[in-house]
């Protein structure tokens, strides 16, 4: 036989043609979503030089007045304003040419203490273009992944600003609540590790609430350990907690605490069983181990929505390239790993009752016991 012929017989099939309708519906959406992507560098400075705050505060506001509240270059504030206005960020009064602020817009830009705050989560999507070089070392496949040491400082203040707003607003509220006997421990007087701490946001909620138990927090990283120690100084809570710079599957205190803590860390983890079974072994008896883990449905089809399309872009740059850092040969478990492979996980270090014991928008809190 011919080479032509052979080549007539397996050659791919001829594409379809695109539908032009199917074509615009694309078009249309990737033009939305190139909007969010162009404004990023936008939020950025507007939050490094306390603009949304001062709009906030300004209330309705021309750029000339702004400029003279922030000292911010008035040309390019009217810029930055416009296009936030064309974004439906802030709103804009043609009449009065000024700019304000709903309470909801409020909500998301300036109030850093808002459960809606999302300030922290443009500084993790800002923090993930400048690691690309690093990440995608990682994917020609030097070897190893793109730890958190190589990271901009940027990643991990991202994070502690992304997550906090949630932590807030759940934590002691109903995460802890839904934990089997925790609260009555914690209210008497409890020992505590928070593993992968970072900068200590979970630690620092629980130390504030609970007066009469000690809160250690462990992490690898040790500059997010020492800004970790720099918050519980801040807060106030500096006699009831201490920051180490430890690994999770070493961190010190056999058979001593009451309840460990994991918070959207255990994914990260390199070898998340050996991190699990040294959690089991560091626990008193009776004690509980808390995975606070991104929430997620147990098939990639599950996980197609909003939530599931963050997370995979965020674990594509920073959860999948820091475990495979840790172990290239590991699970690499990444950010959507689902309730089911992560129950798995603790079953396997020997937990034996493992639930999802609540669930928020973001995030869902796994119980583990011995
Ligand atoms: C996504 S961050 C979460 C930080 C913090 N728990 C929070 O919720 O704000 C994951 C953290 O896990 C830490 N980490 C990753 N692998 C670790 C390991 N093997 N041992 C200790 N810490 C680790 C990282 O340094 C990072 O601070």
């Amino acid at each position: 036989m011919s080479t032509a012929v052979l080549d007539a017989a397996t050659a791919a099939p001829a594409p379809a043609a695109p539908d032009p309708d199917r074509l615009d519906a694309l078009v249309g959406r990737m033009l939305g979503d190139l909007g969010a992507v162009y404004i990023l560098p936008l939020v950025r400075i507007g939050d490094e030089l306390g603009l949304y705050a001062a709009l906030a505060e300004a209330g309705p506001v021309t750029p000339a007045a702004l400029a003279r509240r922030t000292g911010a270059q008035e040309r390019l504030l009217r810029e930055w304003l416009s296009a936030h206005a064309a974004a439906g960020y802030v709103e804009h009064d043609a009449a009065s040419g000024r700019f304000s602020m709903t309470p909801e817009q409020a909500m998301v830009f300036a109030r850093s203490d808002s459960p809606a705050f999302m300030l922290g989560a443009f500084e993790v999507a800002y923090a993930n273009t400048l690691d690309v070089p690093a990440v995608a070392r990682a994917f020609r496949g030097d070897g190893r992944g793109a730890g958190y040491h190589g990271r901009c400082a940027c990643l991990f203040s991202g994070i502690e600003r992304f997550f906090r707003p949630g932590y807030a607003a759940h934590l002691v509220e109903s995460w802890l609540p839904a934990l089997d006997g925790v609260v009555a421990k914690l209210e008497r007087g409890a020992l505590v590790a928070d593993v992968g701490c970072g900068h200590g946001a979970s630690a620092i909620l629980m130390a504030q609430a609970f007066p009469r138990s000690r809160f250690h927090g462990f992490d690898y990283h040790a500059a997010s350990v020492a800004c970790a120690r720099d918050a519980a100084a801040r807060a106030g809570v500096a006699a009831n907690t201490s920051f180490e710079a430890a690994g999770a599957a070493d961190f010190p205190g056999s058979g001593q605490y009451d309840l460990v803590a994991c918070f959207d860390a255990l994914h990260d983890m390199g070898d998340p069983v050996g991190v699990a079974r040294h959690v089991r072994a560091a626990l008193a008896t009776g004690g509980t181990f808390m995975a606070v883990e991104p929430r997620a449905g147990d098939r990639l089809e599950d996980n197609m929505n909003p939530v599931g399309r963050v997370y995979y872009a965020a674990s594509t740059m920073i959860c999948t390239p820091v475990a495979l850092d840790q172990a290239p040969d590991g699970p690499a478990l990444g950010a959507q790993a689902g309730p089911a492979r992560l129950q798995a996980v603790l079953r396997e270090a020997g937990f034996s009752r493992v639930r999802v014991a609540a669930e928020t928008p973001f995030n869902m809190v796994i119980e583990a016991r011995p």
